[in-house]
């Protein structure tokens, strides 16, 4: 073989080598449990049901078997399922009061009289999945009784009664215990060998007394909430929106393919959000790669916010191969630029109008930092507020994207390399995307 031959083959080998190394120190940073590899889509009662737990007065929206029952029958029949969304959560106040002689945790037996075994078989016959919820520490957030002391045998019950997935939260719990008691409960799912999603609080209460430890987060958990409870309101949206960002440097990083930050669930299709509103959420939490857990009625949700749940473009973004968790990469002029670096090169761009007086304004495309990978040309399309294919730009191009108050403009732009080699558009990178977690 020639001289310059044999370099190319080393080059090309080592390349190969640091490729296949990186590949698997990102495999070893999450939770080895094969699920979450893209982000959790499905739908979770808590924002909306809450602890509804009064049946008599209340049966069609109680805490009840015949809820998740429905859920999981509309969820088949209305698209839901076709579009991506798979996991039926049970969240607070399924539990009696009382474990059972054996002390195992047990269903209220009124408000689920066969049992979430049978339930699960129920869900699981319509192709879907079930999740449940328990507690790191003594007692659940609304005072049932808590996992501390019983890991193993909770995990074992949930593993036999087919539950796919389960909400650890961190109420009544030391803090100084909580990173022990999570990986605790990490290893009892695992030993059980069931495939069990596992959905975290702990950053959440560990943030209030020091910064958690969030390499040993994302080895443990599927997803974690950082931050406090959505609420149905703009401000509750807004706030989450905001912490992300103000700590976007410390948490981004963490997520990928395997463990991603979790913002709370989506309240599309509540009370509380105007269509614009909606949309900001929807858009966001895609461009975060949030899990996707709606929390609304699916037997009664208005035709546009089901259409906004269920656009397809929308959930590419959130379900995009490459795993990256989008940053705020611009403040100006009471707009936020948020983008989220996509498979294939490509961009994710959404523009939040954070003006609430007046109406539509306007915002030139070259604003966002990440416009640069539009050089030499770029594709663009619109995907909120109304699809739209844009066509070829330029990065001179005057696109200007016209956001509504608290709306959100979304747009992909993919880079249509030259046809000289070595010309080809290089990705841009915003600053942070340059972590060292940030690998691939
Ligand atoms: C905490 C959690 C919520 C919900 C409630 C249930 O507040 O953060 O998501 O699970 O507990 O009591």
């Amino acid at each position: 073989m020639c001289g310059k031959c044999r370099a190319k083959v080393k080059m090309y080998g080592a390349m190969f080598l640091l490729g296949l190394i990186i590949l698997m120190s990102r495999a070893a940073e999450a939770l080895d449990n094969g699920l979450a590899l893209k982000p959790t889509m499905g739908w979770l009662h808590w924002e909306r049901f809450m602890c509804n737990i009064d049946c008599d007065r209340d049966p069609n929206n109680c805490i009840s078997e015949s809820l998740y029952m429905q859920m999981a029958d509309a969820m088949v029949k209305e698209g839901w399922k076709e579009a991506g969304y798979e996991y039926v959560c049970i969240d607070d106040c399924w539990p009696s009061h009382q474990r059972d002689a054996q002390g195992r945790l047990q269903a209220d037996p009124k408000r689920f009289p066969r049992g979430i075994k049978k339930l699960a078989d129920y869900v699981h016959s319509k192709g879907l999945k079930l999740g449940i919820y328990a507690d790191v520490g003594k007692n659940t957030c609304a005072g049932y009784p808590g996992s501390l002391g019983y890991y193993e045998t909770d995990a074992q019950t949930f593993a036999e009664w087919g539950v796919d997935l389960l909400k650890f939260d961190g109420c009544y719990m030391d803090w100084k215990l909580l990173g022990e008691g999570y990986m605790n409960m990490s290893k009892a799912l695992n030993k059980t060998g069931a495939s069990i999603l596992y959905s975290c609080e702990w950053p959440l209460y560990e943030w209030p007394f020091r910064q958690p430890n969030y390499t040993a987060i994302r080895e443990t958990c599927n997803h974690w909430r950082n931050y406090a409870d959505v609420y149905d309101s703009w401000s509750s949206v807004k706030s989450i929106l905001d912490w992300t960002a103000s700590h976007q440097d410390i948490i981004a990083p963490s997520a990928g393919p395997g463990g991603w930050n979790d913002p709370d669930m989506l309240v599309i299709g509540n009370f509380g959000l105007s269509h614009d509103q909606q949309e900001s959420q929807m858009a966001l939490w895609a461009i975060m790669a949030a899990p996707l857990l709606m929390s609304n009625d699916l037997r009664e949700i208005c035709p546009r916010s089901k259409e906004l749940l269920q656009n397809r473009h929308i959930i590419a973004i959130s379900q995009d191969p490459l795993g990256r968790q989008g940053y705020r990469t611009a403040k100006v002029e009471s707009f936020e630029v948020w983008e989220r670096p996509l498979s294939q090169n490509r961009l994710a761009i959404a523009v939040l109008n954070k003006q609430e007086i007046g109406g539509p304004r306007g915002l030139p495309i070259q604003a966002a930092p990440g416009w640069k990978i539009c050089s030499p040309k770029c594709n663009v399309t619109q995907i909120l507020p109304q699809y739209k294919e844009m066509g070829v730009q330029t990065p001179n191009s005057n696109l200007v994207v016209s956001v509504n108050p608290s709306g959100t403009a979304l747009l992909t732009v993919t880079p249509i390399s030259s046809n000289f080699p070595g010309r080809q558009s290089l990705h841009w990178q915003h600053p942070s995307f340059k972590h060292k977690n940030n690998i691939l």
